[in-house]
């Protein structure tokens, strides 16, 4: 799809349709106005008839029947003004291109939404609509044609020609996004016999070629050299290898530190040993959701060229019984030396992430963020529309929190409580991979702090947000490519945070002031 940004008179363009919008309770202004004008009033009439309310979601179609080149005006409900976000524009995007595909429109042209209301600047805005509409048309096709046609060409109209740099920027932003999170949405709604772990090291060779990223994959052997005992111990049911896969965007060549990235890559999770009733089970093809956000937003990093050092790393995995398969009761022993208890093979992703943590701190990495599909008890506690966050470092989950939130990812802070690692003592090893039944979550998190080697982290459990049962706004149903924005704008803010006030703190290697890394952040990320 093409997406271009002109400057224009919105009732002027030639397209299939056009998109223009009104507050719920008031009367149609800015190019809404003129459009309304061009259609003799229509809006207007429509809005004192009830037929348009500007209620959020509601997409009224009108025919324009040659009053307008465009065959079809969209009136987006933008709901209460006072309520208006720049998630929402996300939201009205996918929904009125979701609209307008159904209506067989190809070339779609729309006006910069909300732009200039609570706080929204125009360039935000462009970016969020791009991202709503290329992820609200997102469909996987791979093994059915999909039902409708798709929109060719979206063209972002501005009267004013002075704000089209800054339209431009959002809109090449907004792409970016898409793209990455269309990208792990792809790879999640892929089944498990042909995303497997080798297939995941393949996608991201492709991503290090295309976006020349260097890239490593460490196979079973590399794994026992690096005393890998956890990763290597889930892969063992499988007749998959395994890899580790471990991409690195340089974007600061005169820093020797790296922000790292860790996610979750088993690519089918039965249970293992301890195996998963049937029901639902075919859902956990998603249960390498954490590792594919890691790899697009480092494929989208690598575009965005922030000046900051990115790893990202993904242990990948099947995770199946077998007469090989690990055993509830076995004792492996991670990376970093600790030896866990498996109580249950089920508890599998903190088992592969022990080993992905202590590779991470073995390289030096700081700060550390993972995501992974890591507990039912997350989507229990939280639903589905919230990701869990985790940490031990508040200033950290701040800055994942604001990068979430203007990414439009919903993340809810879950405590990590001393008192609770009781849980994970263990009678014969270091530590067991389950604590008791509530909970879950939290004592999940508190195992994989034991391999953090207290470098400041936050862990993200997504189990509830890797995917959806239904499509509204610019989810679709299937895979939602959580994580990965949020990612993306995690690395710029910290880019830009060092690049502002301490510029000096990358490019001279000079130390950030005490007073300021001192138990929160460590400098030179
Ligand atoms: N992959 C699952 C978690 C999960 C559950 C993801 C539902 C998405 C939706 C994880 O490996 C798992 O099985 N966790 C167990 C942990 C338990 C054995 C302590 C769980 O949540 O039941
Ligand atoms: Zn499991
Ligand atoms: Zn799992």
């Amino acid at each position: 799809m093409e997406i271009k940004v002109i400057a224009g008179d919105i009732t002027q363009v030639e397209a299939d349709a056009i998109v223009v919008n009104v507050f719920e309770g008031e009367q149609p202004g800015g190019a809404t106005a003129v459009v309304d004008k061009a259609l003799d009033g229509a809006i207007t009439r429509l809005i004192s008839s009830g037929g348009i309310k500007g209620k959020f979601g509601e997409v009224s179609i009108i025919h324009t029947f040659g009053k307008l080149p465009a065959g079809i005006a969209a009136v987006a409900g933008l709901g209460k003004r006072q309520d208006f976000t720049l998630d929402k524009v996300r939201e009205v995007a996918g929904e009125s291109c979701r609209s307008l595909r159904k209506l067989n429109c190809h070339r779609v042209a729309t006006i910069v939404h909300g732009a200039d209301i609570n706080g929204i600047e125009s360039e935000a805005s462009a970016e969020a609509i791009v991202e709503g509409s290329l992820l609200g048309l997102y469909s996987f096709s791979k093994y059915k044609k999909p039902e409708y046609e798709d929109i060719k060409e979206i063209l972002i109209v501005e009267r004013e020609e002075g704000e089209l740099p800054a339209l431009e920027r959002g809109s090449h932003k907004g792409k970016v996004m898409a793209e990455a999170t269309s990208l792990a949405r792809d790879m999640v709604n892929q089944p498990a016999n042909y995303m497997t772990p080798g297939r995941m090291a393949e996608v991201a060779k492709e991503i290090a070629d295309k976006s020349k990223l260097e890239i490593n994959i460490f196979d079973s052997s590399d794994m026992e050299a690096m005393g890998m005992g956890a990763l290597l111990g889930v892969s063992k049911g499988s007749s998959q290898a395994p890899k580790l896969i471990t991409l690195s965007y340089k974007g600061n060549e005169s820093s020797e530190s790296a922000i790292g990235f860790i996610g979750k890559g088993v690519t089918f999770d039965s249970g293992g040993i301890s195996i998963k009733p049937s029901e639902g089970m075919s859902e956990m093809k998603d249960d390498m959701a954490g590792g594919a956000a890691v790899m697009a937003a480092l494929s989208a990093i690598a575009q965005l060229k922030p000046k900051i050092n990115v790893v990202g790393i993904i242990p990948a995995t099947e995770n199946l019984p077998s007469g090989s398969a690990l055993k509830p009761g076995d004792v492996i022993k991670a990376m970093n030396g600790k030896t866990i208890e498996v109580v249950s093979t089920d508890a599998e992703g903190r088992l592969i992430l022990a080993d992905a943590l202590s590779y991470a701190v073995k390289q030096g990495l700081s700060p550390l963020v993972d995501l992974a599909t890591l507990t039912g008890a997350c989507r229990v506690a939280l639903g589905t529309g919230y990701s869990g966050a985790f940490g031990n470092d508040q200033e950290l989950i701040d800055n994942v929190r604001r990068a979430a939130d203007k990414a439009g990812e919903k993340l809810w802070q879950l405590p990590l409580p001393e008192e609770y690692k009781e849980q994970n003592k263990s009678e014969i090893a270091d530590i067991k991979n389950i604590g008791e039944r509530y909970g879950g979550a939290i004592t999940a998190a508190l195992f994989l702090a034991e391999f953090t080697d207290n470098s400041p982290w936050v862990h993200l459990d997504i189990a509830g947000t890797a995917s959806s049962s239904k499509g509204s706004g610019y989810i679709v149903k299937g895979a939602t490519g959580v994580g990965v924005r949020t990612l993306v704008e995690l690395a710029l803010s910290l880019a830009t945070k060092c690049a502002e006030p301490f510029a000096s703190c990358h490019s001279e290697g000079v130390e950030r002031p005490k007073n300021l890394t001192q138990g929160k952040l460590r400098e030179g990320y």
